[in-house]
């Protein structure tokens, strides 16, 4: 219904419109209303809209099995990429941004959070929430289970259910305000007021989720010894990139989480030293390779600026879920790092990346602006040409898929790295110098520092026959772990190597969690693996399906060739 002018007179009820659903894409329908005539341009209308949230990707309701209590149902919504338009009616795109508030009525006995500068509870279990600052619809985020808080900070609380709050608690207090406070020595100020962060049930499909003053995470974060905190520096780095300034269309998704990365490592230095980022930073440049190598260097989605349009078929086109891989990350990181190479001079760099903030704040923007705002900015860089340098011409970076011309310099975690380099050399020998190897002592490495290494060896794998069998026996603390990088880490080489022994512990692992960035890659190794592993993947996948999200149920059909949606 149309609603009247507020003060105005009418009719309370509104107007009724007529009101049509029309194709658009396999990832939604538009919702056409009529308006009774043509508004003029700047004119203030109210809508109200009467609809239902069914079963759509964008809202998941959890079975009490499928939460770590096993007690209560639990409701969580995922809105990135394009799944929001599942869970209300919006233009459900990243280049509008708005405020919202929300009224929730939930049952007795369960709390409901959201991505809301303010909340209240008022009786009758009904929570009241708002956002003040205007923000793109992928953002707006709602949970609703049986969940508790505890302080970890000035501004920061954690939330879990009950039986998770006292490991989450201990993970993270004490340690969120210092990256708050880096963050805005860095890129101004924190314009969220709260910073909160909700563990998730383990089948989120991700590891971590921006939603403003909230962000979601996944329990395999809670590895007791803080070893995983980058994914949350990581999110507290969108609330600069990606929640103030954000991509206008996710064809420019690089815009979102390339400077993330950025910001995320430039945090990360300023708490943790070089030495550590550099080596953090050498295992996002394995994964970038990883998935190189496995779709192909000139895969069009390697570009960081992807075509997402439609086209001249409603079904044809890319779905921007569909843009979530090493890429945007990896490869975006790699373009942020070259520019503040031209710069050359890390705190003009700094200055920059403040001033872009301030620039672009609650916008919305292509790779174009940003683009034309570092030329503006640094007048001399753009008097010399700086984007058309041959081989590093910024079209290039934004059109041409492949291997990023130009790395950033990692030696400074040569350190950290040159060990777990020659341990995997010495592990992947023909017969194995196990004197060289015992003279290793690893009980002292950091968990970044085994993962280093677990992809060097995977990358030399398969190892000669009995290697990794001997491996696995001396160092429990890789084939036993419990970190979900390790765990990871260690299932691909498991398989790589055909493991027969231990294939029991990828398909623990895959009932453990759905994270899509650890789900993926093991079902992919196993549907390119034997027979045998082909069984493991069907056999888990039955299994698992009814826990995973949706979307990455569809993945995985796709890859088992089970005829996802497209
Ligand atoms: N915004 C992303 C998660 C996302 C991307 C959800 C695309 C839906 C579609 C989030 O900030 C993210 O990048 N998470 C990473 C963290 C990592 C890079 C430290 C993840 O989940 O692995
Ligand atoms: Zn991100």
């Amino acid at each position: 219904a149309l609603l009247p002018p507020p003060g105005g007179p009418g009719d309370a009820a509104g107007q009724a419109l007529p009101v049509e659903s029309r194709p658009f894409a396999s990832y939604g329908s538009a919702l056409h209303i009529a308006l009774p005539q043509a508004p003029r341009a700047g004119q203030l209308l109210t809508l109200l809209i009467d609809y239902e949230a069914g079963e759509g990707p964008g809202v998941c309701w959890l079975s009490p099995e499928q939460t770590a209590g096993k007690q209560k149902p639990y409701m969580y919504t995922q809105g990135q990429a394009v799944l929001n338009r599942s869970f209300f009616p919006c233009f459900d795109t990243p280049s509008a941004k708005f405020t919202y508030s929300a009224t929730v009525k939930v049952p007795e006995g369960f709390t409901a959070v959201m991505s809301a500068t303010s909340w209240e509870k008022q009786k009758d279990n009904t929570f009241v929430f708002k956002m003040s600052q205007p923000i793109p619809s992928y953002l707006i985020a709602l949970v609703v289970g049986d969940i508790v808080s505890a302080d970890v900070g000035p501004r920061s609380r954690v939330w879990a259910e009950p039986c998770l709050i006292e490991a989450a608690k201990k993970e993270y207090d004490g340690v969120i305000e210092e990256f708050l406070v880096v963050g805005e020595k860095l890129f101004g100020p924190y314009v969220w007021g709260r910073y909160d962060i909700l563990f998730m049930p383990p089948s989120f499909p991700f590891g971590g989720m921006e939603n403003p003053c909230l962000t979601f995470v996944t329990p395999c974060l809670l590895a007791g010894d803080r070893s995983l905190v980058d994914v949350i520096i990581h999110e507290i780095s969108h609330s600069w990139f990606g929640n103030l300034v954000t991509n206008a269309t996710w064809g420019e998704f690089w815009l979102n989480e390339g400077f993330t990365m950025y910001a995320q490592r430039r945090i990360s230095t300023e708490v943790y030293g070089l030495p550590y980022t550099c080596l953090e930073a050498a295992t996002g440049r394995a994964l970038l390779r990883q998935h190189m190598d496995a779709t192909g260097e000139d895969h069009p989605l390697n570009k960081l600026r992807v075509v997402i349009e439609p086209g001249f078929c409603l079904f044809l086109g890319v779905n921007p879920d569909d843009t979530y891989n090493e890429t945007p990350y990896e490869k975006g990181y790699c373009f942020v790092s070259y520019l503040a190479h031209l710069v050359g001079n890390q705190s003009k760099f700094d200055a920059f990346l403040q001033a872009y903030v301030n620039r672009f704040k609650f916008q919305s923007i292509t790779a174009d602006d940003t683009l034309g705002f570092f030329l503006e900015y640094f007048p001399e860089l753009k008097e010399k040409g700086v984007d058309s340098i041959p081989g590093f011409e910024f079209d290039r970076w934004l059109n041409t898929p492949g291997w990023p011309p130009y790395l950033p310099d990692l030696s400074p975690g040569q350190q950290l790295m040159r060990p777990a380099d020659e341990l995997a050399e010495l592990w992947a020998a023909d017969s194995l110098n196990m004197e060289a190897i015992e003279a290793v002592d690893i009980t002292g490495w950091r968990t970044y520092q085994l993962v280093y290494f677990l992809d060097q060896v995977l990358q030399k794998s398969p190892l000669p026959e009995g290697n990794v069998k001997r491996l696995s026996k001396m160092y429990p603390k890789v084939s036993k772990a419990q970190n979900a990088e390790l765990r990871l880490r260690w299932c691909q080489i498991v398989l790589k190597n055909n493991l027969e022994a231990e294939y029991s512990k990828v398909k623990d692992f895959l009932h453990s969690q759905g994270k899509q960035k650890y789900t993926l890659p093991l079902y992919r190794a196993m549907w390119g693996g034997s027979e045998a592993t082909r069984a493991l993947a069907m056999e888990t996948f039955s299994a698992t399906a009814p826990q995973l999200h949706v979307n990455v149920q569809n993945y995985v059909k796709k890859i088992l060739g089970l005829g996802g949606p497209e």
